[in-house]
């Protein structure tokens, strides 16, 4: 019961911050979830013909959309816990590839550590910045191996664990301490967490059953406007923080903020975060 209790605060946190994450944080990931469906590109015919594709906690449908707009005949399903992230998924679809896209890409509200699909429905599942959030992964795997087809393929990537500090928003932090002003009481949302190494991934898919697995560590790079990284952190990022804040206090720490934030030169506004990206099979009968 637990486990299920932690998905719907997580699907709840994504229902009231959809729009917010699609103007903020989408951005920051999408070259990188974009990637997931550049490796998978040899396995799928160029037009995508008898191909159906999983994408497991599609969000706004970063991969989704772009899968349906690369292949024209793939048939495409975007699962994730958020009924609010998902109507902004159909939205981008059908602002992409018209309502005649809904022939063939649906949107499904549903867990991923329970997928409301049959045995080997899908030839290909994807993923990306997902894994860390589930709360039980390897019930997660578990469930993705049986929505395969023998010999299907997964390929995904997520966050690899790593506490190198931001000096932009470090910078935020210290006026915080300086203003004596504690973190806010959320309730502690159940997640699986960042993988520990691309190595650790791996043994952990194979446990689940996958075979032909590899793991690889690569980099997101962003670079950030120094101009809105403000707003990114009052509007996403710590949103949470400044929503407890009265009027007068949040007025302070923007202020404050600001003065620390113009003192960095440009490049401390590039970021770099590692994340695993992971291949694996289910095993061909
Ligand atoms: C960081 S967003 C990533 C969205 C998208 N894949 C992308 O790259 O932009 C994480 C998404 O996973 C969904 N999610 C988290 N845990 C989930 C679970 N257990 N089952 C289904 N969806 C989940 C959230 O609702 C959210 O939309």
């Amino acid at each position: 019961m637990a486990r299920y209790s932690a998905m719907s605060s997580i699907a709840e946190r994504y229902d009231r911050t959809a729009d917010a994450y699609q103007r903020w944080w989408g951005p920051v990931l999408e070259p990188t979830a974009l990637g997931v469906l550049g490796l998978v590109g040899p396995s799928i015919p160029d037009d995508g013909a008898g191909i159906h594709l999983l994408d497991i906690g599609t969000g706004t449908g970063a991969l989704a959309v772009a899968a349906a707009e690369r292949w024209p005949a793939i048939r495409v399903t975007g699962l994730d816990g958020s009924a609010g992230m998902l109507a902004l998924a159909r939205r981008e679809l059908h602002r992409r590839l018209g309502r005649a896209a809904d022939e063939r890409v649906e949107f499904v509200t549903g867990r991923a550590e329970r997928m409301p699909f049959a045995d080997a429905s899908f030839d290909i599942a994807v993923s990306s910045f997902v894994l860390q959030l589930v709360p039980h992964r390897p019930r997660t795997l578990a469930e993705t191996l049986r929505v395969l087809r023998p010999g299907g393929l997964l390929r995904f990537v997520t966050w690899r664990a790593s506490d190198t500090p931001f000096a932009p928003d470090e910078a935020l932090y210290e006026v915080l301490d300086e203003l004596e002003i504690d973190d806010p009481e959320e309730p502690e949302e159940v997640r699986a967490g960042d993988f520990s190494s691309p190595a650790a991934a791996a043994a952990q898919l194979r446990r689940a059953g996958f075979r032909d697995v590899s793991a690889r560590e690569q980099v997101l790079v962003h670079r950030y406007d120094p101009a809105t990284y403000l707003d990114f952190l009052e509007q996403y990022a710590e949103r949470g923080r400044f929503l407890g804040l009265d009027d007068r206090t949040a007025h302070e720490v923007r202020a404050r903020t600001a003065e620390r934030l113009a003192r960095l030169p440009p490049d401390a506004f590039i970021w770099r975060a590692p994340v695993v990206s992971v291949r694996a099979r289910r095993p061909p009968r």
